[in-house]
C-alpha cells in the first residue's frame, strides 16, 4: 500500500471538491492534524473512516486505496492488487515486539486510561514478571550493559532514592546495598508492592512502598530525592509529560533521574527467517492491546524525540543517552534476539538532570 500515493491522491480530491484540510476534518469530525498526516503520507484513515472519506471525496475504496481514478478497464486488476496488499498490510499491523518477543496479535486501540491501568496492573500482578521476565539492576535489560559497567546511577552513599515501577524489589534491593541512605519504592500493583514489601524484609532492609499509577498525585514527598530512577518502568506510563513533571517534583534541585525502555528501534525490526525485516513504523505511536496468555497489557511505542523532547519540556537537562550492545553477551547468545542486538539498540538508558 503506497501511503504517500494515497495522500496526494486523497489531496487533490479533497482540493477538487473545494475544501480545506480544516473543512475536511470538521466533517469527519477529526483533527486538521490527521488530515495533514494523510495527506503527507504518514498513515491512513482507520477502518471507520474509510467510506465516510470516499463518500466526501466522491471516490470508491478501491481508488482510495490505488492513489488515483480508475477507468473500467484496469478496475478488476487493482481490485485484486489491492487486496493482496491489504492481507500483507493487516500482517504487518500485527506484529508487535515487547520485550524480545514479537506478538502476532495486537491490535490497535484508542488510549483508555482506566483500561489500561486495569489490564496492565492485572498482567503484572499475576504472570507478567514470568511471561515478559522481571528486569533488575544491575541489569539495564539483555544485551545492554550492566550497571556494574556503566556506573551511570553515580554514587549512592547517604542518598535518598525512588524507583518508580519497582516491581518486586529486586533493583531496590541492589541499590540498598550501594548504602543508599532511603529507599521509596512506587508501582501500580498492590500484588508488586506486597512481593517487593517481602523480599526487601527477607533481606532486613527497610523501603517505604506506594501504590499508585505513577502518572497520579500519591503523595510522594518533593524537593527531596537525590536519584529518581527506573527499569523498565517508564515506558507504561498513560502520560509520559505528566510522569516526567511529577518526577522532577520529586526531586531536589540538581538530582538525578535515571531510567531504561526498550528502545524505539527495537519495535520496529522483526527477524524473520534469520534476517532483519523493518515491519513496524518507528512514527507509530498509536495504543496497542496485546494478548499476552489470558492476559491482556496496554502499551505504545514513543519515539526517542518524544522521551527527550518530555524531559526538556518538564524540567530536565538530558546529560547522557546510552545507546549500546554489550556484544559479548550477544555474541554468546546465539538466538534471534541477540543476532538482533548486534545490528541495533534494543534498549536505551537516559541519565537526566533536574534544572
Ligand atoms: C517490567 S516491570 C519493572 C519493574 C522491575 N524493574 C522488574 O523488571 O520487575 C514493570 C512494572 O511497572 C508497573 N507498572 C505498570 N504500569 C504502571 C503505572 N502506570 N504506574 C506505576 N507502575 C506501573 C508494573 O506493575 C510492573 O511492576
Amino acid at each position: 500500500m503506497d501511503q504517500v500515493r494515497i495522500g496526494r491522491f486523497i489531496a487533490e480530491m479533497r482540493k477538487k471538491q473545494n475544501l480545506t484540510q480544516r473543512q475536511f476534518a470538521d466533517i469527519l469530525g477529526i483533527s486538521d492534524k490527521t488530515v495533514s498526516k494523510w495527506e503527507c503520507g504518514n498513515g491512513m484513515p482507520e477502518l471507520s473512516f474509510m467510506q465516510p472519506v470516499c463518500n466526501i471525496l466522491q471516490i470508491d475504496l478501491n481508488e482510495l486505496f490505488s492513489g488515483e481514478k480508475l477507468t473500467d478497464a484496469d478496475y478488476k486488476m487493482k481490485a485484486e492488487e489491492n487486496m493482496m496488499a491489504l492481507i500483507r498490510e493487516a500482517e504487518k499491523g500485527k506484529k508487535n515486539i515487547v520485550g524480545g518477543r514479537v506478538l502476532g496479535c495486537a491490535d490497535h486501540v484508542k488510549l483508555s486510561v482506566s483500561e489500561a491501568h486495569k489490564a496492565n496492573t492485572e498482567f503484572w500482578s499475576t504472570i507478567g514478571s514470568e511471561f515478559l521476565g522481571a528486569t533488575a539492576l544491575p541489569s539495564w535489560g539483555a544485551f545492554f550493559p550492566s550497571e556494574e559497567r556503566l556506573k551511570i546511577l553515580g554514587e549512592l552513599s547517604g542518598k535518598r532514592v525512588l524507583e518508580i515501577a519497582c516491581g518486586n524489589g529486586r533493583s531496590l534491593e541492589y541499590v540498598a546495598n550501594l548504602c543508599a541512605a532511603e529507599l521509596w519504592g512506587l508501582d501500580i500493583s498492590a500484588s508488586q508492592i506486597a512481593r517487593s514489601r517481602s523480599f526487601l524484609e527477607s533481606q532486613g532492609m527497610d523501603a517505604r512502598l506506594v501504590c499508585s499509577p505513577m502518572e497520579d498525585e500519591c503523595g510522594l514527598p518533593t524537593e527531596y530525592f537525590d536519584l529518581v530512577y527506573s527499569v523498565f518502568g517508564i515506558g507504561w506510563t498513560t502520560d509520559l509529560d505528566q510522569t516526567f513533571r511529577r518526577i522532577h517534583t520529586y526531586l531536589k534541585k540538581d538530582g538525578t533521574f535515571v531510567f531504561g525502555w526498550s528502545h524505539p528501534i527495537h519495535k520496529c525490526v522483526s527477524v524473520e527467517n534469520g534476517r532483519l525485516v523493518f515491519s513496524n513504523s518507528y512514527f507509530n505511536e498509536e495504543w496497542y492491546c496485546a494478548d499476552m496468555s489470558d492476559k491482556k497489557i496496554m502499551l505504545s511505542n514513543r519515539m526517542m524525540s518524544t522521551y527527550i523532547n518530555a524531559l526538556s519540556n518538564n524540567g530536565f537537562l538530558v546529560e547522557k543517552l546510552i545507546e549500546e550492545t554489550d556484544r559479548e553477551k550477544a555474541h554468546a547468545s546465539d538466538n534471534d534476539f541477540g543476532r538482533k542486538a548486534l545490528m541495533l539498540p534494543t534498549v536505551f538508558v537516559i541519565k537526566a538532570r533536574k534544572l
